[in-house]
């Protein structure tokens, strides 16, 4: 694991004043055209309320991903690494994937550095083989107050800060995975204005889970200015019971519920992905605690995984009454995650397809 820091980038600031829509209102429309293409690969995950797993849900995709680009390398295919970025002042990605208070977690300094100040973007870089991550915290929550200043002076071009840095280093990642809430607009308009696919993770009561979805419709309709690409391409049921390997009639019938309501909002059904993550809150915690995402999780409950440096098999992950953690369950819960993510990604290529197709018809 290394610190590193993407220098030579150009600057954003400049881009967004060279780009204001308070001179041209064409500005931003060039603007959009110059920077959606090279955003192709970007991956949100949001939802219209909090803690429904967006944390959980990307960080473990993100890990899912990476393990695919390693299996890639081993087969001697090109490869390219994952970048996994939460924009939340919580900064639980930290959590889980183990590098709370260590070296590398400045509380997102950097990252509000980079945003707002023109720096060098701070990475850490091989958080996993083939997994980076932008680190935040504290500092994440000083963001808004700046992009507010700065969309006093130069509109809402200044909500483009994101995809502007993003841009610039999209090429270098397979996928970049952007986790946010939508508990602060500015974070908020900067995330969706940065993403062209949109995962948004589902979990518990039925009339919460729609709510959600309805903020998150209305979301995408009012960033359209500043990203015309930005869709959802599946929804993420989480948490949900799984009896003889099918899922109950809970998930089943939110799902028509849900359906119905697509239908009339005219999104395609096959949003709703056939692949779900099983109830297991106990599992998904201890892993979190331990800093693993679940198929890491899987394999330290197995005995089967391996110190990096001594190659002993790591202590296996004990519960607070200090039971070992079951690898049943948390292989189970790893094996979704591959499900979840194998059917998130086909969507997101089959959408990419088409986006490029529409650039070549507009030709
Ligand atoms: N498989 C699962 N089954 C049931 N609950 C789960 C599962 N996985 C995670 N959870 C629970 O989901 C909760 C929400 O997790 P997470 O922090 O990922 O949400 P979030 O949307 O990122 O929240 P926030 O809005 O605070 O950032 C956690 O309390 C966790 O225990
Ligand atoms: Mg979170």
């Amino acid at each position: 694991m290394d610190l590193v820091d993407l220098d030579g980038l150009s600057s954003r600031l400049n881009v967004i004043k060279t780009f204001s829509d308070m001179s041209d209102p064409e500005d931003i429309d060039a603007l959009v055209r110059q920077l959606r293409p090279r955003l192709r690969n970007v991956i949100g995950a949001t939802i219209g309320k909090g803690g429904e797993g967006k944390t959980t849900v990307t960080t473990n995709l993100a890990y899912v991903l990476a393990e695919a680009e390693k299996e890639k390398g081993r087969q001697g295919k090109p490869t390219k690494p994952i970048l996994y970025i939460e924009l939340d002042s919580n900064g639980n990605g930290r959590l889980n994937l183990g590098i709370r208070g260590s070296e590398f977690d400045d509380d997102g300094l950097g990252f509000f550095e980079a945003l707002t100040e023109d720096k060098g973007l701070k990475v850490v870089q091989g958080v996993r083989p083939y997994l980076d991550m932008v680190v935040s915290g504290c500092h994440n929550a000083d963001i808004p107050s700046s992009v507010t200043k700065l969309s006093d002076k130069y509109g809402i071009t200044s909500y483009l800060l994101l995809a502007a840095l993003l841009a610039q280093i999209s090429h270098r990642y397979r996928w970049i995975l952007l986790d946010f809430s939508p508990g602060d607009k500015m974070i908020q308009r900067m995330g969706l204005a940065a993403c062209t696919h949109l995962i948004a993770p589902m979990k518990g009561s039925d009339n919460a889970v729609i709510e959600g979805l309805g903020t998150l419709a209305t979301l995408v309709r009012q960033i359209r200015r500043l990203n015309h690409e930005v869709a959802i391409v599946s929804l993420v049921f989480l948490g949900y019971r799984r009896v003889n390997d099918q899922p109950t009639s809970q998930l089943t019938n939110l799902r028509e519920k849900i359906g119905i309501l697509l239908d009339r909002a005219h999104i395609s059904r096959e949003v709703l992905v056939s692949a779900f993550i099983r109830d297991g809150a106990t599992t998904a915690n201890l892993a979190r605690n331990y800093g693993m995402p679940a198929g890491e999780f899987a394999l330290a409950a197995a005995g089967q995984l391996l110190e990096s440096d001594t190659g002993k098999p790591v202590d296996r992950p004990r519960d607070e009454n200090g039971r070992y953690a079951d690898p049943k369950r948390a292989l189970d819960l790893a094996g979704d995650y591959i499900s979840v993510a194998t059917q998130v990604i086909q969507l997101v290529r089959q959408r990419n397809q088409e986006l490029h197709g529409d650039e070549a018809s507009h030709c």
